[in-house]
């Protein structure tokens, strides 16, 4: 059959084939992984417009080149298919007013765009409330209003988090009440410099971690208020981690907060965590990418009526406690995957005691990275330890909220999404992820973090065994030495008394 005549209704493929398609934040960890899937599995899709900054020197055209020259592309590249002239780059901002588009290239959108997937965000957990709330809150309003003077808009899937509503205990697939009014906090955020914001930070956050979940949970409310004109999609992903098998197991290019930590954790850098027992809530971005377009064609293949809006929670529920998970996760380091250059066995406390944490820090990550910097100055290299042990503490806090809640979530409509993708396309677009087990994902997960994000060589890996053996016995005779150094000084001390 001509596939121009297949219903798009009834084939994913066949709905994207005339889609022109505005990504923003395309030089993500999602971003990316996305352009890649409707590269391969839609290939007749029509355009993809990608909203990009200039950064570091280079321009949106050299972002995009370097971007299209990683390992997540080869497969692409190799079979001929990296269809780049169908992906074109416009300069923006999320920050500024208007996402910092030029009039000419806002023509060009409104003109041609049919679908919009924001996934553009300021994910910084400790960025300031003003950059959070103009660059999550204000440009997801700018999104919608650009949206709105779109010639041919016919889905518009807002990239949230399965963080935004921390105060209930079940988060349901549903839009909650406005936290707070969104325009007046904009206008704030417009208005004020950052001292003044600073008294009305507190005030505003209230019970949430950050500003970053602050200014997340009042775009959901934006697009919600929009979506009786828009049709329009939410999508909240829990901790997106690793490709599980698309376009390549293990593949990450985010060295974001909890990674920053699990590496450190694997390093022997961090040994001890002010974690608690909740469940860890991840997703592999293959899963996530799979959702978005799945809900894209959703929508945009039916007629806009007032039920149109369809909320997702994108997680993988695994019912697996960071202390577990850290448990697998240094087994699998220790036997299996070792990472290079580790100074100390993989093994860390996890306590939800402050106190305890403070005093832990300091005795096993404070002084032993002072002494490492000060041996550093004296063989004339750079300290750095000290400096990386406080980016790792800050990470920690940050992240500890997470640990200390559980949440359940429900998932009817991602069920039902689910069941919904035709049955030619199920291979392609599923995002099941009851399918997998989660100890082989945290391989997958320490594999992509060696080979992706700290480049290591995986040919390596006996060599580094055999060294990390000699490490191990260090550790145990250092350890064992302390243990004795302390009994006889207990035992002096003892009988004196
Ligand atoms: N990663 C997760 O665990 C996770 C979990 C839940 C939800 N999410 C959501 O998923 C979305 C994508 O996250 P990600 O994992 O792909 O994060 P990421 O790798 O940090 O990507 C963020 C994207 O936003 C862009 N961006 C940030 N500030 C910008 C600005 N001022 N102007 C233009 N673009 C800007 C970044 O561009 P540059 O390259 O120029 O910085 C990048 O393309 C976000 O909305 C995030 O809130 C992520």
């Amino acid at each position: 059959m001509d596939k121009m005549t297949i219903d798009p209704a009834k084939s994913i493929p066949a709905f994207y084939a005339v889609q022109s398609i505005l990504l923003t934040g395309a030089t993500g960890f999602l971003g990316k992984v996305f352009v890649e899937k409707v590269l391969r599995s839609c290939p007749d899709v029509r355009e993809i417009f990608l909203l990009m900054r200039p950064k570091r020197g280079s321009n949106v055209n050299e972002r995009l080149e370097k971007i299209l020259n990683l390992p997540l592309y080869e497969e692409l590249r190799k079979e001929q298919r990296l269809n780049s002239e169908k992906l074109i780059p416009i300069s923006g901002d999320i920050k500024e007013k208007d996402l910092g588009l030029s009039v000419a290239d806002k023509q060009i959108l409104i003109e041609r765009v049919s679908i919009i997937i924001h996934a553009a965000g300021d994910v910084k957990l400790l960025n300031s409330f003003k950059y959070a709330i103009l660059a999550n809150t204000r440009a997801t309003r700018d999104i919608c209003i650009l949206a709105q003077n779109m010639k041919n808009l016919i889905a518009l899937v807002h990239i949230s988090t399965a963080f935004t509503h921390v105060n209930e205990p079940t988060i349901e697939e549903k839009a909650y009440p406005p936290i707070a009014d969104w325009q007046k906090i904009i206008k704030m955020a417009e208005t004020l410099d950052e001292y003044t914001l600073k008294i009305f930070e507190a005030k505003c956050l209230d019970y949430f971690p950050n500003a970053y979940t602050f200014s997340k949970a009042l775009a959901e409310s934006v697009i919600q208020e929009y979506s009786s004109s828009l049709p329009c999609a939410i999508i909240r992903p829990s901790m997106v981690m690793p490709a599980l098998k698309e376009p390549m197991p293990e593949w990450i290019d985010n060295f974001y907060g909890p990674i920053g930590l699990m590496i450190g954790i694997g390093k022997a850098l961090i040994r001890v965590c002010y974690f608690s027992t909740a469940c860890i809530n991840t997703v592999p971005v293959d899963i996530v990418v799979n959702e978005i377009i799945v809900v894209t064609w959703k929508i945009g293949s039916t007629i806009f009526t007032d039920s149109t809006f369809i909320v997702l929670n994108c997680i993988s529920q695994k019912n697996l406690t960071h202390q577990n998970g850290a448990k697998i996760f240094y087994k699998i380091m220790i036997d299996e995957v070792p990472l290079e250059g580790i100074v100390w066995t993989p093994n860390v406390i996890m306590t939800d005691n402050f106190v305890l944490y403070y005093i832990l820090t300091i005795l096993l990550h404070v002084l032993p990275a002072a002494l490492m910097d000060l041996s550093s100055k004296f063989s004339r290299r750079r300290p750095m330890i000290l400096q990386l042990q406080r980016q790792l503490y800050a990470a920690n806090r940050a992240v500890s909220y997470f640990t200390f809640h559980n949440w359940k979530y429900i998932n009817t409509n991602t069920s039902l999404l689910l069941s919904s993708i035709p049955s030619d396309d199920k291979d392609t677009f599923s995002f099941e992820t009851a399918e997998y087990d989660m100890r082989g994902y945290i391989k997958t997960c320490i594999i992509g973090f060696k080979k992706f994000l700290l480049h290591e060589d995986m040919n390596r890996l006996d060599a580094v065994r055999a060294r990390n053996k000699r490490v191990y016995l260090f550790v145990t005779i250092v350890e064992t030495a302390i243990f004795i150094g302390l009994w006889i000084i207990y035992q002096r001390i003892y009988s004196y008394t």
